[in-house]
């Protein structure tokens, strides 16, 4: 156990999955594992570890926002041994390129503020995403018939957000879209040696203000774990 996990060692997968709400992570452990089995409930905050074409791998909610997913992302690769942890999440498109239900693989996160900071200091570390597994996103996306944006994308602290202009510059300098955990989960994983990516569905845009309805959410987010499925094990 862990202090936010209560897991046994062992309970957890090195291929971790990491939607922002727990509850689709029940929903994906249910649709897309063989034998899922619920190894976290502390907080709320549920993990299931079950099979993928006979490959273990663990599915575990992260919260909103990076301070939430960092907590659960240093636990699972500190005291679990997790090794390979891939972002499954929705973002806000910020290209009149990107349009609603496109999928966006994320190179780098841009940050204001990240809780790595207090390490950082004057250094602007970039947060990049794992090589191989970027690779292998896009590969598993194209088989499907998509066409998956890849590159920069800004991993913000607020959904509300105030800065118009920062909004503006972003566009300006090509990200594709913003998100709350990607910058934190790279940062982490980059400090532990671990593999990490991020796969988002855009449910917004911020420059059209059309939104994804939710009864199509379920179908973007089915696409997407199996899209980090295919790039963990294939
Ligand atoms: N996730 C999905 N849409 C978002 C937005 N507009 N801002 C921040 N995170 C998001």
């Amino acid at each position: 156990m862990s202090v936010h996990i209560g897991a046994e060692k062992g309970d957890i997968a090195d291929v971790v999955l990491m939607p922002g709400d727990p509850l689709r992570a029940r929903w994906a452990a249910e649709t897309f594992l063989r034998a899922p089995r619920l190894v976290n409930e502390v907080r709320g905050m549920l993990g299931f570890t079950g099979e993928w074409k006979g490959n273990r791998v663990t599915i575990h909610g992260s919260g909103m926002g990076m301070p939430s997913l960092s907590i659960y992302a240093n636990e699972l690769i500190r005291d679990f041994g997790a090794r390979t942890l891939i972002r499954i999440g929705s973002a806000g498109a910020m290209q009149e390129a990107v349009n609603i239900r496109d999928v966006v693989i994320a190179m780098t996160a841009s940050t204001i503020s990240t809780p790595s900071r207090g390490i950082m200091r004057e250094l602007n570390f970039a947060p990049c995403a794992d090589f191989g597994l970027l690779r292998a996103a896009v590969a598993a996306a194209e088989g499907k018939g998509m066409a998956p944006h890849v590159g920069g994308i800004y991993s913000s602290d607020v959904f509300y957000d105030e800065r118009p202009d920062l909004t503006e510059q972003m566009t300006r300098h090509g990200v594709l879209a913003v998100e709350m955990e990607a910058a934190e989960l790279y940062t982490v994983a980059a400090r532990h040696g671990a593999r990490a990516l991020g796969v988002m569905t855009i449910s917004d845009h911020l420059l059209t203000g059309e939104a994804l309805p939710s009864g199509e959410r379920e179908r973007s987010f089915g696409d997407m774990v199996e899209i980090a499925l295919e790039a963990a094990f294939g």
